[in-house]
């Protein structure tokens, strides 16, 4: 497919059909992450491949788990937030387990540049916390995963990329560890649902060229 297709082609995809994702195809977008930029060529990344529908499950469980525990705290004091963050997994977390691949992806914390010297030369922690707020070492994270949602869509396949769950990220890696999965200092960034998109996906709209670019 021309680069350009590719590009504008790619939507999130949330619906799959039932086709699986060819292992050669997986290990092809796999391998386009591998390959991707990253701040001072740290590859600061890993990926856990899960296919199983009963750990997709358990994933899932977990978030809503999760999910559950913070909208009862959240109930009693705005019944309307709690509704929605239940009604948010609903619509934009669970539709993973119908995913015939889930991709996880791990991060470790990196040093952005300039932190040590700041440290040697006294700067304060509030200015340590603006170079950390750049997080290289997730921007890093990011170019490897815009890789594999490209190279997907190059290969007849749609993903969709998720944060939305973070807040269970812990309970997920537990999950993972259980399985056999563990590396440490390091802990997941987002996971990448994956397959055979189902036809007519909606996207909402993007900003104009004008409202995002400023010519100086
Ligand atoms: C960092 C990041 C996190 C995202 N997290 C979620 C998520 O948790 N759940 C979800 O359904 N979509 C998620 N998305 C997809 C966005 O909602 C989607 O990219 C956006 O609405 C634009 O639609 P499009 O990707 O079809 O162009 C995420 C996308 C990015 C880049």
């Amino acid at each position: 497919m021309e680069f350009k297709d590719v590009l504008y082609k790619r939507q999130s995809i949330r619906k799959f059909t039932d086709q699986e994702v060819k292992a050669e195809d997986l290990e092809q977008i796999l391998d386009a992450a591998r390959v991707a930029p990253s701040g001072d060529n740290r590859q600061n990344w890993h990926f856990v491949v899960v296919r199983g529908s009963e750990l997709k499950e358990k994933i899932r469980q977990a978030i809503e788990d999760r999910n559950e525990a913070i909208a009862a705290l959240v109930e009693p004091k705005d019944p309307e937030r709690a509704a929605r963050f239940r009604k948010f997994a609903k619509h934009f977390a669970y539709f993973f387990v119908d995913a015939p691949v889930l991709i996880v992806t791990f991060t470790n914390i990196d040093q952005p540049s300039g932190a040590r010297e700041y440290r040697i030369a006294g700067i304060g922690q509030e200015e340590i916390d603006k170079l950390y707020l750049r997080s290289p070492g997730l921007q890093s994270i990011g170019a490897a995963v815009e890789n594999m949602t490209l190279r997907a869509v190059d290969l007849g396949y749609g993903s969709c990329w998720l944060t939305g769950s973070n807040y269970a990220a812990e309970q997920i890696a537990e999950v993972l560890k259980e399985a056999g999965f563990e590396k440490e200092g390091y802990f997941i960034a987002n996971m990448l649902a994956l397959g055979v998109p189902q036809p007519d996906p909606k996207s909402p709209p993007k900003k104009t060229f004008e409202e995002i670019v400023t010519y100086l």
